[in-house]
């Protein structure tokens, strides 16, 4: 295969949960991950009125694919009926560009496509940039996204193969080598795109939509062309799409704590606390201090805090 000629001769280090991660385009990535990218940039038509869902792994991608889901299929799917979600996990409805392209699993529709992807901005389809398809970008707090990636990796570690020190794990998100990253460069790409173009780009902070939930679940209502209406608001709409996507509801419906993707993957393993903050449970005080000036460094003169 061309792609595995290709990855041969890619720079490799120890993956967090496979074998490796390749680097690739500036960026790093696990085996499947890449051939799936690959494959997507060759193969993926966007068009104009495509919606794409970015994030970097562990930043809310469940979260954000339950929300816009729900919030574009509002009229389909009302959210007092037997609503999608209460039977599928947020993953078997909005479909990932990179790995649903690879197993070829992604159906043509006729109208609005809703896709996700963990792609960095440059690595994107050339059809993606050259249409004017929409990207709503989440990002979240480096400490916190590096602490639930560790969790996650450690609990999807085959067997036997033991878990990822919190040394060696926080030594390889430093240097950039993590899926998609480095973690800090994926973000400043969509977040340059998006001060220069925010028509097409919207950027979201996981910790916002936490504190507001309201005022952000608007603003992509807005961004999407489908405001809510007067009747909507008055009758608790949005109230109502928050509570069915938010972690309390979602992480206790019998289809994510006992379900599984098509991958294998558990349902349960993309609910584990859904908090802000969560690192200080964790990170010694040497750790934050390496991530905190990292991000200052990296972020620097660019108007982001994160
Ligand atoms: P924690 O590990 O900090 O709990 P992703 O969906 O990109 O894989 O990210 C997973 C993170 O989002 C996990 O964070 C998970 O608990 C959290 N999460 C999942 N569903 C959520 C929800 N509905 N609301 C808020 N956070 C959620």
């Amino acid at each position: 295969m061309e792609s595995e000629e290709l990855m041969s001769s890619l720079p490799k280090e120890k993956g967090w949960m496979y074998s490796y991660l390749y680097k690739f385009q500036g960026f790093w990535y696990g085996a499947k991950h890449l051939q799936g990218a690959i494959k997507c940039q060759k193969q993926f038509q966007a068009q104009n009125s495509d919606v794409l869902l970015i994030t970097s792994p562990k930043s809310g991608t469940t979260w954000l694919k339950a929300i816009i889901f729900t919030l574009v299929n509002r009229t389909r799917y009302p959210v007092e009926k037997n609503h999608p979600l209460l039977n599928k996990n947020p993953h078997d409805l909005v479909p990932f560009l990179e790995a649903n392209l690879y197993d070829n699993q992604i159906q043509d529709q006729s109208s609005f496509r809703l896709f996700a992807a963990h792609v960095p901005y440059h690595s994107l389809p050339k059809t993606v940039h050259d249409s004017a398809c929409k990207i709503i970008y989440l990002c979240r707090n480096p400490k916190d996204t590096f602490v639930s990636l560790w969790h996650f990796s450690n609990n999807l570690k085959p067997d036997k193969t033991g878990t990822n020190s919190l040394e060696d794990a926080f030594d390889l998100f430093c240097r950039g080598v993590s899926p998609c990253g480095p973690f800090w460069d994926h973000v400043l790409d969509y977040w340059k795109e998006f001060k220069e173009n925010s028509e097409r780009i919207l950027f979201l902070r996981y910790e916002d939509m936490k504190e507001e939930p309201g005022v952000h679940l608007r603003r992509l209502a807005q961004f999407l062309g489908c405001p809510f209406l007067a009747v909507e608001e008055e009758t608790g709409m949005v109230e109502e799409i928050l509570k069915l996507c938010g972690f309390d509801n979602l992480s206790k419906l019998e289809i994510n704590r006992t379900g599984k993707l098509a991958n294998g993957v558990e349902n349960k393993a993309f609910f584990r606390r859904g908090e802000v903050g969560d690192w200080k449970n964790l990170l010694p005080i040497s750790m934050v201090k390496t991530i905190d000036q990292i991000t200052e460094q990296k972020f620097s003169g660019v108007g982001l805090v994160l």
